[in-house]
């Protein structure tokens, strides 16, 4: 399977391109600055192809599959996707936005027409959280409700932030009776035991709320960050100066402020850098509990990515269509990954009473 790495020369792209050659993977690398993209070329020892997101269609003749990496990919994924629709390409990106997420299951008819899929956030977002939120709807089927949280110290690289910039005008996100519903970042907190004892989560949108409702149908969903207990007041506090970043001048000038001041992650991950990722589902009368262990989440985008790319290689035919991950491949699929520790399931319960405010 011929596949082209597109933004292969930011950070993580960069990162995966070098991964899938040593995996022995069959990839040309792309992006949309000449320079960059043919130096990265060199380098790796790979064709190199220079094209904007709106005109990749005319580089896909000879290609089976698009990893997506350049973020945010509110601004790439359309055009890309549109490219390989027309050329009848797999399209597979790493993106953790929900909008994103949303026009790619807008568009599953298109993908199932051009017999190709459409398979999202084959990265740290969201491959544990929808594997684990995959895992705990086989333990209690009938579930009605999930609750996910995440906690790590790890760093954020540059394009993250610029994307996490470029949606924090949107605000927060639950899923409620299988809609997406606004709330405010940070407006409910509740306690979780990521394994360690109990510490606060932040009501913060991950992409789950889009992703694990379409892998599981669960039509309650909210998402939570562990954070310190201040967090959620200082964000109660700070939210009429996000309401600035609606202001684009005001978005762009942050984000490039961000790109020049912030550092990426060193390629080489610190081991205290783990991340903890724990579900709940509950059907009204039994809870089930669950968590997982992660390493960093740019190690773990490498690996997942990669390793979706040697899945779909490996098939006898393609899925298409809109996938998630853990229907694309299974809930098993991050236990392949690199150092990451099989699912730790508490037993079936009584349904919890979360403290949360
Ligand atoms: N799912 C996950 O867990 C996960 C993990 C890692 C990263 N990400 C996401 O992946 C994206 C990239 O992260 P990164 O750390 O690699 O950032 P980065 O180092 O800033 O790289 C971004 C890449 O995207 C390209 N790009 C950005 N906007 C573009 C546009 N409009 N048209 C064409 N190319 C464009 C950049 O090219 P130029 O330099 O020419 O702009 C660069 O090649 C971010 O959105 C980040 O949030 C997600």
């Amino acid at each position: 399977m011929k596949t082209l790495v597109y933004g292969a020369y930011g950070y993580t792209g960069k990162r995966i391109a070098q991964d899938a050659l040593d995996r022995g993977l069959d990839i040309v690398v792309a992006g949309r600055n000449g320079t960059k993209t043919r130096g990265l070329g060199i380098e790796l020892g790979v064709d190199a192809r220079v094209a904007e997101p709106a005109e990749l269609a005319s580089e896909l003749d000879d290609i089976d599959a698009v990893l997506n990496c350049a973020g945010p990919f509110a601004h790439t994924a359309e055009p890309v996707v549109d490219a390989c629709l027309d050329t009848e390409t797999a399209y597979l990106d790493i993106t953790g936005e929900i909008p994103v997420v949303e026009m790619l299951a807008e568009r599953d008819r298109d993908a199932e027409a051009a017999g190709v899929p459409l398979l999202p956030s084959v990265g740290f977002d969201v491959v544990p959280t929808d594997c684990l939120a995959c895992h705990l709807h086989d333990r209690l089927p009938g579930a009605d409700s999930l609750t996910l949280g995440v906690e790590t110290r790890a760093g954020l690289s540059r394009g993250t932030l610029e994307t996490v910039l470029e949606h924090a005008r949107d605000g927060g996100a639950v899923r409620r009776d299988g809609a997406l519903e606004s709330v405010p970042v940070g407006s409910r907190t509740r306690q979780i035991d990521f394994g360690t004892g109990s510490r606060t989560g932040m009501l913060v949108p991950l992409p789950d709320v889009s992703t694990a409702y379409y892998t599981t149908g669960i039509p309650d969903i909210e998402t939570y960050v562990a954070a310190p207990d201040s967090a959620g007041r200082m964000l109660r506090l700070g939210q009429p100066l996000l309401a600035l970043l609606a202001v684009g001048p005001v978005r762009r000038l942050l984000q490039r402020v961000v790109r020049a001041v912030a550092d990426d992650p060193p390629v080489q991950p610190r081991e205290r850098d783990r991340v903890s990722v724990w579900g709940a589902v509950t059907d009204g009368d039994r809870t089930a509990v669950s968590r997982l262990e992660t390493p960093e989440p740019y190690s773990l985008t490498v690996d997942a990515a990669t390793t979706a790319l040697e899945r779909l290689d490996a098939m006898a035919e393609l899925p298409t269509g809109f996938e998630t991950p853990a229907v694309a491949f299974d809930a098993e699929f991050v236990l392949g990954l690199d150092r990451v520790e099989g699912f730790d399931d508490e037993p079936l319960g009584a349904p919890e009473t979360p403290t949360s405010e």
